[in-house]
């Protein structure tokens, strides 16, 4: 084939749209005027807030407590509270994630400890756990990032056998299950985000808003209590003393509860969720099987008990410069960005090396704060996460594809293809 258009060359596609697959729009101005007339914006019970958290219930199977949140950061901070998470705790997890994943502990005073990733699934590696448990852990935050469903078993084992939580961070991968069951059912709590709009926002788009799921009744009063005073059914629900003890008139500490329009457009998503959720799978499974002998990019590999799903963002694949002369993933993809496709970075550093949990940070004038090196503490530094360390800065991304124009897959595969072809071009 010619030359590299990065070099020149003409490019080996060119489409002025990615994406046909539309939301039904018609259905979301309708749920929101009803909303909008009734003047119903706060959820006292309403209908489509009812119909979205029975949807949800059904979507996270043999989950009995389903609690819809203002967000995904404050459902993780409910997780937290809800498994006891407070001052002075540490919680685990994988270095490469959002920042949300962990952050709401430390909202509650407790401190993040970076643990190492599978460098095939980029998931949290199980094997790096019982290194980074002291008698200060309190729970270990999951996140199935971009769609990829973390390895439970041995992820529940290790946390069984130190009495630790399992705080499983659902944001990017609604409708994804693990040995048939869904993911956020089976961790002691199961968070999930809705932030954005389908089809670019997580894979239910509600604008704002988040949803709490556990089947243990103690959480889920916790959660209530926290975060959803003047809840329609919170007088009924609370059962546990002292809880019981606690009146609208009298409590209040922070307020997580949705609004009935994010909740409309959220029951929206999920109507198409499964069709979004398939068209993705197939549609990246034909792009892998058109570019399987480009050696340079591999796809992550799954767990055999993940159904991996939600693919919130993009499909992650592993640059391996070695089988491309040494070539820089940076050049790679500028490269087929310059062939008239996409080919994204790596989202995400390892926490542990980015600031400022690689220095410490005071949050208080006076020095104080979870990560403060006045009260002790030590980053974790370069070499104390060697998978992670080595295969961040070779992850690259292919765009989430619905219902793509005709000929984008081929296309696609045609634009990486002729790169990896010539990649001795632009050493
Ligand atoms: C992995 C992960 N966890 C948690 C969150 C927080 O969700 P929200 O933006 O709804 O607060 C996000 C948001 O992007 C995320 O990507």
């Amino acid at each position: 084939m010619s030359q590299l258009a990065l070099l020149g060359g003409p490019k080996a596609c060119s489409f002025d749209r990615v994406e046909t697959w539309e939301p039904d729009y018609e259905r979301e101005i309708a749920l929101c005027s009803q909303i909008i007339r009734e003047r119903a914006f706060s959820n006292t019970g309403h209908p489509i807030a009812l119909e979205f958290e029975q949807r949800f219930r059904e979507l996270v199977s043999g989950t009995e407590f389903v609690l819809p949140q203002n967000n995904g950061t404050s459902t993780l901070i409910a997780g937290y509270f809800a498994v006891g998470v407070g001052p002075g705790d540490e919680v685990i997890c994988p270095t490469y994630t959002w920042i949300c994943s962990f952050a709401p502990a430390m909202v509650l005073g407790a401190k993040p400890v970076f643990c190492d990733l599978d460098p095939e699934t980029l998931c949290l590696d199980p094997a790096d756990l019982e290194r980074w448990i002291t008698p200060r852990t309190r729970a270990i935050c999951v996140p199935h990032l971009f769609g990829s469903v973390c390895d439970l078993d041995p992820i529940m084992e290790v946390a069984r056998a130190h009495g630790i939580a399992v705080v499983e961070d659902c944001s990017h991968s609604h409708g994804a299950r693990y040995d048939g069951k869904p993911i956020g059912s089976i961790g002691d709590v199961g968070c999930f985000s809705m932030q954005g709009a389908s089809p670019s926002g997580k894979p239910v788009g509600a604008g704002e808003g988040g949803v709490f799921c556990t089947n243990n009744r103690h959480y889920y009063e916790r959660v209530l209590a926290f975060g959803h005073f003047n809840r329609y059914n919170i007088s009924t629900e609370l059962t546990e003393p002292p809880l019981t003890e606690l009146t609208t008139a009298t409590w209040g500490m922070i307020k997580f509860r949705a609004t009935n329009l994010s909740l409309a457009i959220g029951l929206v998503a999920l109507d198409s969720l499964e069709y979004r959720n398939r068209r993705i799978k197939e549609n990246y499974d034909a792009l892998l099987g058109l570019i399987a002998d480009v050696e340079c990019l591999r796809p992550v590999k799954s767990y055999p008990k993940a159904e991996n799903a939600g693919f919130y963002g993009n499909l992650r694949l592993i640059f391996h410069p070695e089988a491309a002369g040494g070539l820089s993933p940076e050049r790679f993809a500028a490269a087929v960005a310059a062939e008239g496709a996409s080919l994204g970075g790596r989202n995400y550093d390892g926490y542990h090396l980015t600031s400022p949990f690689s220095t410490g940070m005071a949050f208080y004038d006076d020095g104080r704060g979870v990560i403060s090196p006045q009260e002790g503490y030590v980053p974790q530094g370069p070499g104390s996460l060697p998978k992670a360390e080595k295969v961040i800065p070779n992850i690259l991304a292919l765009p989430t594809m619905i219902d793509p124009p005709d000929g984008y897959i081929e296309g696609m595969a045609t634009a990486i293809r002729k790169v990896a072809h010539h990649y001795r071009d632009l050493l």
